[in-house]
């Protein structure tokens, strides 16, 4: 059973279809994406007690969860409570993405690199500590607040006038403790690690476009298109990674008695050949997950399945020269106000070469059985190839068959990488 609708779980319910052991996938609450391969049953990521008596009823052998909201209200624990296995970590676990500010005090603890901060609930000492910092400032909701707590505010008036807003509520609950950080320059990378008390499965490094539009303009947004692997982190930056950040990260969490189970996402910021830590999530990155489903054979179920009982687990080795890139279709007007309801056509023939793959994040059936927008992320159209500029040739074709004048996207996916090693 996975858990979620967006295009990280088409993704994963699409990889874990081609597996030899899996017998029969249902997903919540899935989309008609999901629901062309799997049975999918109309109960929301937030519906704690709906899910749980899914998988009892539906007797599932392996829950798999993929949105944060979920696991920070504590369906993996819930779960694991009456002995189904699950891949996802605890609800405290989860606090390293559900509380910015435990993240970062975590951080701190065990030696972690990351942004200078500070955690604030009044006004003045928070004022008092911007003063020391330098613009641009980062501001952030501790909690969880979809992708969009973070401002980044280019001078102190506007800093100023965010830290009321959002001490007062700007982003509900999750603003009224914030956290101040350090700006940290350079290029970021997402840093995946299959992780439990017997296994750290790092899978390829990807790179995500957070901004709405073409050259990193605009607004950020969840994600607008991600490639893998990337030149940003060469085989000597990534051993670093490992033993400065992955490993004591892993170990942290043993010694405060919170170990994690599921995939651990480590958000980076590169400078100059060093790493430090943007944030921690703890699930599949969306739409990174989409990608590094390209990569991973038909052992992913064994290996979650190992994951989630605590044993050794493992994946066969990829190619090394392959490389895989998504594009996402958002709907006009994301990741504001943006356009609802958007006819879209041609997803048979976007695939219909077989170079591409269209997973759907925010899709439905509109009322005349055809396919519409339903969501501000809509579609991510994949194609993996030998190496990267074929496999964003194959995306950017595949989109033109795609008629949905509701939808944008960026035509710069991936750029950055060609511009550093042009193949
Ligand atoms: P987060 O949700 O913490 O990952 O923040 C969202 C985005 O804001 C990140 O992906 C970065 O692009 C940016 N960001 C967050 N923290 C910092 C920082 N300390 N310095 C520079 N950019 C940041
Ligand atoms: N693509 C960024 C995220 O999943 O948070």
């Amino acid at each position: 059973m996975v858990v979620g609708g967006g295009g990280r779980e088409h993704a994963l319910v699409w990889k874990l279809a081609s597996c030899p052991n899996v017998t029969h996938i249902i997903a919540a609450p899935g989309n008609p994406g999901i629901a062309s391969i799997a049975k999918i049953f109309d109960i929301a990521a937030d519906d704690i007690l709906g899910l749980v008596n899914l998988a009892k009823c539906e007797k599932i052998d392996l829950v798999v969860i993929g949105p944060e909201v979920a696991l920070a209200l504590g369906l993996a624990d819930k779960l694991r409570a009456i002995g189904i296995a699950t891949f996802g970590p605890s609800k405290a676990a989860a606090q390293l993405e559900s509380s910015k500010a435990f993240a970062k005090d975590f951080m701190a603890r065990h030696n972690i690199p990351t942004a200078k901060y500070g955690v604030f609930e009044e006004y003045e000492p928070a004022i008092a500590f911007l003063k020391a910092l330098s613009p641009p400032y980062v501001l952030k909701a501790s909690g969880l607040a979809a992708g969009k707590g973070v401002v980044i505010a280019p001078d102190f008036e506007t800093a100023q006038t965010e830290v009321k807003e959002m001490l007062s509520g700007k982003f509900g609950d999750a603003s009224k403790e914030l956290v101040i950080e350090e700006f940290m320059q350079g290029e970021e990378a997402s840093f995946f690690v299959l992780c439990n008390q017997q296994s750290a499965i790092p899978l390829p490094i990807c790179q995500d476009h957070k901004r709405a539009f073409d050259n990193d303009l605009g607004p950020n947004t969840g994600g607008m298109g991600a490639f893998a692997p990337t030149s940003l982190v060469d085989e000597k930056l990534e051993k670093d990674i490992i033993s400065k950040i992955i490993e004591p990260t892993l170990r942290g969490l043993k010694d405060d008695k919170i170990p994690f189970n599921g995939v651990l996402y480590v958000g980076l910021m590169i400078e100059n050949g060093q790493a430090r830590v943007v944030e921690y999530n703890c699930r599949f990155g969306d739409p990174e997950c989409q990608i590094l489903m390209q990569f991973i054979g038909d052992d992913f179920a064994q290996c979650l399945m190992d994951i989630a009982t605590e044993k050794p687990a493992k994946l066969a080795q990829w190619p090394q020269s392959k490389s895989s890139v998504t594009i996402v279709l958002a709907a006009n007007g994301y990741p504001g106000e943006y356009i609802k309801n958007g006819e879209i056509f041609g997803i048979g023939a976007a695939e219909s070469g077989g170079n591409a793959k269209v997973f759907h994040s925010g899709t439905k059936l509109c009322d005349d059985g055809g396919l519409c927008a339903n969501g501000g992320r809509v579609l991510n159209v994949t194609a993996s190839a030998s190496n990267l500029k074929l496999a964003i040739d194959q995306a950017y074709k595949a989109i033109e068959k795609i008629n949905a004048p509701s939808l944008f996207y960026r035509t710069d996916i991936g750029a950055k990488e060609l511009k550093r090693t042009p193949n």
